[in-house]
């Protein structure tokens, strides 16, 4: 069944540690951390101190979205505050693979992800060395934003490149503008990794959490 990793930038921060509880509780087995530093994306989110506190409040795997200029310099940092899967940015790094070796010489998880108007080509010479591609679905920076429609047809490109190299255990994760609506479609065209920020946070967080995961379970 597809994961869900609900993006805490959506959530109350007053009572962080308590959304994510619920947000545990009801299922949902990833917690998908944004991490903006202003020059890669003209947002500001949250580092270092924040993911190490939160860490306390839940044994769910730790998705840290890395949206900043050269991860290779904090990829240690995020490994000691709790990261379980970092994913960097192909935009973001000079030297991809350095960058894809320095996490995993942490036993962690690797991940790369690509804006909107990147090519998958971009990325296609990194998908041996990673356990989950990310294909971003609304340009990076905030939560809330409307679903890109061509993401899609990206998804079933990723897929196909994965299956054509015998890589079919690597994740597809999507994020963006995922709701409970568009949901069926990403799942068909082969992400099985699903953020939502706004669709989760908006509401009761537990029942939207229950949804997402009914209509994982039945496709
Ligand atoms: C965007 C972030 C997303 C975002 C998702 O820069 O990477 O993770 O918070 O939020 P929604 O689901 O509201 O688009
Ligand atoms: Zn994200």
């Amino acid at each position: 069944m597809a994961i869900l990793s609900p993006s805490i930038l959506s959530a109350d921060f007053k009572k962080l540690g308590d959304e994510i509880q619920i947000i545990d509780q009801a299922g949902a087995e990833y917690i998908h951390v944004d991490v903006m530093d202003g020059m890669f994306v003209p947002s500001i989110s949250y580092g270092m101190p924040v993911i190490k506190s939160i860490r306390e409040s839940t044994k769910k795997v730790f998705d840290v979205h890395l949206m900043i200029e050269e991860p290779i310099r904090y990829i240690e940092e995020f490994v000691k505050s709790g990261a379980d899967i970092i994913t960097v940015h192909v935009e973001a790094c000079q030297d991809v693979v350095a960058t894809i070796e320095k996490i995993r010489e942490y036993n962690i998880r690797a991940a790369i992800t690509l804006n909107p108007e990147t090519p998958v080509s971009a990325i296609e010479p990194y998908l041996p060395l990673v356990d989950m591609v990310l294909v971003m679905s609304v340009h990076p920076g905030f939560g809330g934003q409307k679903f890109i429609p061509e993401s899609i047809e990206k998804i079933r490109k990723v897929k196909e490149l994965l299956v054509e190299k015998n890589l079919d255990n690597v994740d597809i994760e999507i994020d963006g503008g995922i709701n409970i609506e568009n949901l069926v479609s990403v799942l068909e065209a082969g992400a099985n990794v699903i953020v939502a920020g706004s669709a989760v946070f908006r509401g009761d967080a537990a029942d939207n959490v229950k949804k997402f995961k009914e209509v994982m379970a039945a496709w």
